[in-house]
């Protein structure tokens, strides 16, 4: 009986990994980085930093020793957050960095770099620095990152279209009122 509910215990756990847990494709890192306002100049040392440190793998966790662990994609280290509720130098949960919804931690990684630079991350000094970085220049997000934000073409233009008919409009009432002030003389 109770080996039973132990068993419905890790079975839920273990969906739950499998849930929470997203590798990315490089294409898909490029997109999400892009979409998430990394600057496109650095992209390609992002991209390789987080292929160094996490695998791409948003669920990505390491502890070197009880006190030092690095969470997530980016493998913030526990003292831009808290475990258990929000807290540290990113005002986060350590937990928030190792769910798929990468945000949160797109907003703390910044902050880290703000603050310590790419050389906060030692893989990123030991493996990207100076190196060839990921090409990710046939990425199609990387190719055409204004297709979402430009509007659709035929919206693009009928506002000017019924600027013109406006026009055309106040001109013939223009020459009409003229007719009737010539009329009234
Ligand atoms: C992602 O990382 C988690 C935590 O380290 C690990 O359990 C999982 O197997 C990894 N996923 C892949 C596909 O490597
Ligand atoms: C963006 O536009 C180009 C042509 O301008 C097209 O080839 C490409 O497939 C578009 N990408 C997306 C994601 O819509």
């Amino acid at each position: 009986m109770a080996s039973g509910r132990v068993a419905v215990v890790i079975l839920i756990a273990l969906s739950l990994t499998i849930v929470e847990c997203k590798v990315f494709t490089r294409c898909q890192l490029t997109r999400e980085l892009l979409k998430n306002g990394f600057s496109r100049t650095f992209i390609s040392n992002w991209v390789c930093l987080i292929e160094q440190e996490s695998d791409r793998n948003t669920s990505a966790f390491h502890a070197k020793t009880p006190r030092r662990k690095y969470y997530g994609l980016f493998q913030i280290g526990s003292e831009y957050c808290k475990e258990g509720r929000k807290g540290g130098k990113c005002d986060i949960a350590c937990e928030a960095l190792l769910d798929e919804d990468i945000r949160d931690d797109g907003v703390c990684a910044l902050k880290v770099f703000e603050q310590e630079g790419f050389k906060y991350w030692s893989r990123w000094e030991a493996r990207c620095k100076g190196q060839l970085l990921p090409d990710i220049e046939k990425c199609p997000d990387w190719q055409y990152p204004s297709n979402r934000s430009s509007p659709p073409r035929d919206k693009r233009t009928s506002p000017s279209r019924g600027r013109r008919s406006a026009l055309r409009k106040r001109f013939t009432l223009h020459l009409r009122s003229k007719r009737s002030t010539v009329l009234s003389l």
